[in-house]
């Protein structure tokens, strides 16, 4: 047996509970699910991508509260167990990084270099925030709700705090989820309670939340003032958006992939065999829900309609699938793209922007047929 690969503080790359995931960073985590796993409509847990600007929080269970304070006229201090007697909601939403795809923007971007696979779909089970500003009697005149989590700044990493607009609080399905596909949440993606905000860039889903703060003002601190945002106007490639000119990331775009096959390049395509070939994959589309997906064989000549799958939730990719026989061996660019109820479709080319966010170019894929 050969020895285990060490990260960069020299401790085995080794994380509880996953499988086999692409490691950008291992302290503190960032993990990416190779595309081909990602197969079913609920992510495993195993491979469900992992995203945290901080070390993770050792959070004691017995002793972890949630506060909702700030503008409302009877403050709450909940322990797990008062949250679990409280009416539970779930829905299945998917989550994704908005820095997803970033290492395809050229010129290249600093920052993580996602390929495709930070996003995953699960089934969060938990409170709803409108719940909890109710019982806490919120001030009507309040615009945001601020979520804190245990974790805390380290070094020159500022405390991860995010806000969200009172509109989407409200939101019957905004919620702080205490399961992840029927099982209390992992320790990794924010247990006890993680905030979910469906349809919205990964970075609004606060992890462990210990403090919702009713305000009339969004945080002022450097994740919600400065990061994550994405220029009102197109930018050249390469060039920089004055501040002013930068919006809070909100829903996410239309975007699709494949998983089947997984991936390919021109250096590197994928390989199949003459017959009949499955072809698979997601679509999703923020706050929509997926209208069509095509798929393209021959580099975007012609598009025929995928088979849609029967999982079609607002908040939730949905799968896609096409058999294709190729016409005979050879080279093949397969493409997909997808058009969700807005009639939002896919660009060809995502728009550069300096932080890489929304990458959701139309997806092509190299592949080799052999005889
Ligand atoms: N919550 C806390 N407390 N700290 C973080 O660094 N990262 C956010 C969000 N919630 C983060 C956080 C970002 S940028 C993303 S994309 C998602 O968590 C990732 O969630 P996951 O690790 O469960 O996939």
């Amino acid at each position: 047996m050969g020895l285990p690969l060490l990260g960069q503080t020299g401790r085995p790359l080794v994380f509880p509970g996953k499988r086999s995931m692409l490691v950008h960073n291992d302290f503190p985590e960032d993990l990416e699910a190779p595309t081909e796993s990602l197969d079913s409509f609920l992510t495993p847990v195993e491979r469900f991508f992992v995203r945290q600007h901080l070390p993770r929080p050792r959070v004691d269970v017995g002793q972890w509260r949630l506060s909702v304070e700030g503008m409302v006229s009877r403050p709450l201090t909940l322990t797990l167990d008062e949250l679990l007697k409280l009416p539970q909601h779930k829905l299945p939403a998917t989550l994704e990084c908005a820095g997803n795809g970033r290492g395809y923007f050229r010129p290249s971007i600093p920052g993580l270099q996602w390929t495709k696979g930070a996003v995953g779909t699960a089934e969060w089970g938990g409170v709803r925030v409108a719940e909890l500003l109710q019982r806490a009697g919120m001030d009507g005149k309040a615009l945001y709700a601020s979520f804190d989590g245990a974790d805390v700044g380290a070094g020159q990493t500022p405390d991860f705090v995010r806000s969200v607009p009172m509109r989407k609080c409200l939101d019957a399905d905004t919620m702080i989820a205490l399961t992840m596909n029927g099982k209390p949440l992992p320790e990794i993606h924010g247990a006890p309670a993680r905030l979910i905000v469906p349809g919205w860039d990964g970075a609004s889903w606060v992890k462990w939340v210990t403090r919702v703060t009713v305000a009339a003002e969004a945080d002022k601190g450097f994740y919600f003032a400065t990061a994550y945002k994405y220029p009102k106007l197109p930018v050249a490639p390469g060039g920089a958006a004055r501040p002013e000119d930068m919006e809070v990331i909100e829903a996410m775009p239309v975007k699709s992939m494949f998983t089947s096959p997984g991936g390919g390049t021109a250096a590197n395509p994928a390989r199949m065999r003459m017959g009949r070939v499955p072809l698979a994959g997601f679509a999703w589309g923020g706050e929509n829900r997926i209208a069509r997906v095509e798929v393209s064989t021959d580099g975007g000549a012609r598009w025929l309609d995928a088979t849609l799958g029967k999982e079609d939730f607002r908040f939730a990719w949905r799968q896609w699938r096409m058999e294709w026989t190729p016409p005979g061996a050879g080279y093949f660019t397969l493409c997909v793209r997808a058009t969700d109820s807005a009639g939002r479709t896919q660009p060809i080319e995502a728009a550069w922007n300096p932080s890489g966010y929304l990458w959701n170019s139309i997806e092509r894929i190299a592949a080799v047929v052999e005889g």
